[in-house]
């Protein structure tokens, strides 16, 4: 494994990496959303790996990154609205769906013809797409289920052994996964919300909406349009439970289920801001950071998913955010990872 600072690349490493992908092998590559698991898009027994590296069911896509807005080779029927995000966010966490071209294979997409493809903004990445010469189809590099690894270690601890090469390099700058749109209807749809929010999606179309199915757990007859919006995913080891409320009938709650746990002998994990640590007087406890600053929480919520496995406990009990802006997308992973199991006080 290689550690990169990506301000100051080492070529020699990420042409190896590039190798690799030509060769049809595994790379995990940091990307400024999450790190990535990649191979290359356009082979089939390649992204096969991909799959049985993370254990990830088969009915579930890849997106494809690229280094160049030019996706004519990918995509068709690219509308306008398209062309317009892909000028204002690209290189950046959106990932774009269309219809896709024969020369993406049935194994990449799942079996669907539709292809999701975003451009990272992440030199590193941008690099060894560039040297690969392809795209590189890449889920998050975590095993299937587990919260996406923001830290090269945490790919570390999930891969190593499983992949030919990991290329680390910083902490994932956004620290979410991409914002995904469907570009293939009338109007643009929200599949996934991310770091590119729904404000700012509405400057190109006032009508953009978000898929209905991911707002809620799923029902059988009631599917997201991402397939994988509908595992239990990003989930800690531990149970989770989100308390939801004005602040202070909020704390009151948490203290009174987590003295609950404690009497009944379990260990029990709180999740919070710096603004209310010190209202907790438990030992394990971990702010995500200042409430006001809802890009810091967000950066910091895998990780502290993947601590608080570390530290064994039995729950964690997680105050909930405000859903605007990044907002959205943030208890959207923090509602899965508790499997919706939310109070409201
Ligand atoms: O930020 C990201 O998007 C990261 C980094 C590595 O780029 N990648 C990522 O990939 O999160 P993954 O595979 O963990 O999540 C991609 C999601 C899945 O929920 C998948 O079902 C959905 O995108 N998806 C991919 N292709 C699709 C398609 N053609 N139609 C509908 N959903 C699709
Ligand atoms: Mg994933």
């Amino acid at each position: 494994m290689y550690k990169l600072n990506e301000n100051n690349l080492d070529l020699e490493k990420i042409k190896e990496a590039a190798h690799m992908i030509k060769q049809g092998g595994t790379v995990v590559l940091p990307t400024e959303t999450v790190y990535g698991l990649g191979a290359d898009g356009l082979n089939s027994e390649a992204v096969k790996k991909i799959f049985v590296a993370k254990g990830r069911p088969q009915d579930n896509p890849l997106i494809i990154h690229v280094c160049n807005k030019d996706i004519g080779k990918y995509a068709k029927n690219i509308p306008q609205v398209a062309n317009k995000l892909i000028e204002k966010f690209w290189p950046g966490p959106l990932t774009l769906l269309f219809e896709k071209e024969d020369i993406i294979p049935n194994d990449t997409t799942a079996g669907l013809d539709t292809v999701g493809i975003r451009m990272p903004r992440n030199n590193a990445a941008l690099k060894l797409i560039e040297l690969a010469g392809r795209p590189i189809a890449a889920p998050s590099a975590n095993l299937s289920g587990k919260p996406s690894p923001t830290e090269l270690k945490r790919c570390v601890e999930d891969l190593d052994g499983r992949v030919d090469i990991i290329l680390g390099g910083n902490e994932s700058e956004i620290g979410l996964e991409s914002t995904i749109v469907d570009c293939t209807g009338e109007r643009l749809c929200i599949l996934r919300p991310g770091a590119i929010t729904l404000d700012m999606l509405k400057e190109f179309d006032d009508e953009v909406y978000i898929d209905p199915g991911i707002l809620k757990k799923t029902t059988v007859d009631f599917k997201p349009k991402a397939p994988g919006m509908k595992y239990r995913h990003y989930a800690p080891k531990a149970k989770m439970k989100i308390i939801s409320g004005e602040e202070k009938k909020t704390i009151e709650k948490i203290r009174e289920i987590v003295q609950n746990y404690i009497d009944a002998n379990l260990k029990v994990g709180i999740m919070t801001c710096d603004e209310h640590i010190k209202e907790y007087d438990v030992e394990c406890k971990i702010s995500l950071g200042s409430n006001k600053n809802l890009e810091e929480i967000s950066k910091n919520l895998f990780e502290t998913l993947r601590s608080f496995d570390e530290l064994d406990v039995d729950i964690i009990i997680s105050e909930a955010f405000e859903e605007k802006g990044i907002g959205l997308a943030l208890m959207n992973r923090l509602k899965k990872a508790a499997g919706y199991e939310i109070e409201f006080v």
